[in-house]
């Protein structure tokens, strides 16, 4: 009864790692999450207010995507962006994650994937039908495609439509990606479709955003949303930005916006409104101050000669690469963390990395950030010590690690 595509989609190994947490939690073990990703903070107050203020809004609303919040994320991404864009370029959708399905479906020819790459992009590819070419990235190029590695991959078949996904910050090795020119260059170059997937950008902890639209606007798709800098995953709210070189592509994607979610559900997007229009700067600042002292504690702490780490830049995420070798597949190795010391790391495998590469995600999250958030302002020194004092699980769960990697 079960269509063989969807039959051969295997249950991501978060699903595995979360039931065996579960379950080791039921025994009354202390579970360490550095598995599941998602942001610590809560939504603005001015924010929840607003989705209070329109709970009573029950018409459907227009498959673009209400007017007035399209006018408030152009102005938003303007004020960042050199390449401007209007209220008509925009697409509202429920959550990114549907977005960038649709636009899989609708999309004729071959995607090129960066391996690490976020864990769904692949099955959304696979439903499609859409054949995946995996490029291989290296820690020296911050785990980003150089335009060379992507030309190689191009020039085995080049006849073919290519949609290259970039996310920067990436999830999941933390990294920002520094050779966009290149990229973009090269995308040019043979025509490449980019979707730029900006879900962590806000959270760049240099606070210096750049985007690949800035140097190849006319193929470059943004994609952004709630999810990540306003602490609203749940809420289920995404964008996208599509120049007006692709408005076919645009006018396809309403159409199956259309068959499909019909439009976003209504409080959520007046609320919506507010997050784009009011100022959030502080807020912002505090949640990368917050995240990149918690993440650089992991990094300083973790590595060693046994543990390759990159330093975060952005995002919640950092990409361990343990040196050991007595485990066959990184995911047995995981299972095996897990066990012994109750810290939840997600296997690389599921990012694209071949099995036996020993690499992991940990995400840093935790913690209570909305304790954090709170106590920031009366706080001069910004040091470990607030570490201990606000993400006590964050240095148990980091230290049992390390004392998991010298046994080892
Ligand atoms: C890299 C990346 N892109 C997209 C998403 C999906 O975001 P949304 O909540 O907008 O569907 C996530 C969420 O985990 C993500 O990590």
């Amino acid at each position: 009864m079960i269509k063989n595509i969807v039959k051969n989609l295997k249950p991501s190994s978060t699903l595995r790692i979360n039931e065996i947490s579960r379950s080791l939690e039921l025994e009354g073990k202390k579970i360490y999450k550095f598995g599941f990703g998602q942001s610590p903070f809560q939504v603005p107050k001015d924010v929840v207010n607003e989705l209070k203020n329109n709970a009573y809004q029950n018409k459907y609303l227009s498959m673009q995507g209400l007017n007035e919040l399209r006018e408030a994320i152009s102005e938003y991404e303007n004020k960042k962006k050199i390449q401007k864009c209007k209220a008509d370029n925009i697409i509202i959708g429920p959550g990114t994650k549907e977005l960038m399905f649709l636009l899989q479906i609708l999309f004729d020819g071959e995607v090129l994937l960066p391996a690490p790459s976020w864990v769904s992009y692949a099955p959304q590819s696979l439903i499609s039908r859409n054949k995946i070419n995996w490029i291989l990235t290296k820690s020296e190029n911050n785990w980003f495609p150089t335009a060379e590695e992507i030309e190689k991959t191009i020039l085995k078949n080049k006849n073919k439509n290519y949609l290259l996904f970039l996310n920067s910050p990436n999830n999941p090795s933390g990294q920002v990606c520094k050779n966009l020119k290149e990229i973009s260059e090269i995308s040019k170059k043979y025509n490449i479709l980019i979707l730029s997937d900006e879900i962590y950008s806000e959270l760049t902890f240099d606070g210096n955003y750049k985007s690949i639209s800035e140097f190849y606007p006319e193929k470059t798709i943004i994609s952004n949303g709630l999810s990540k800098w306003c602490g609203a995953g749940g809420w289920r709210l995404g964008y996208f930005v599509i120049p007006e070189t692709l408005k076919k592509l645009k006018d396809s994607l309403k159409i199956l916006a259309s068959e499909t979610f019909s439009s976003v559900s209504a409080p959520i997007q007046y609320a919506a409104i507010a997050a784009y229009k009011n100022n959030h700067k502080e807020y912002i600042k505090n949640s990368c101050t917050i995240l990149s002292v918690v993440g650089n504690y992991i990094y300083d702490n973790l590595k060693s000669n046994k543990i390759i780490i990159n330093k975060p830049e952005g995002g919640f995420y950092l990409m361990p690469e343990f040196l050991i070798e007595k485990f066959s597949t990184s995911e047995e190795m995981c299972s095996s963390i897990l066990k012994e010391t109750g810290v939840a790391l997600l296997p690389g495998s599921d990012f694209g990395f071949s099995k036996n590469r020993m690499i992991t995600r940990l995400s840093f999250t935790d913690f209570d950030g909305n304790e954090f958030m709170e106590n920031l302002s009366e706080i001069k020194n910004l040091d470990n010590s607030l570490v201990d004092k606000f993400a006590p699980k964050i240095v148990e769960g980091t230290k049992r690690l390390k004392a998991w990697v010298e046994s080892n």
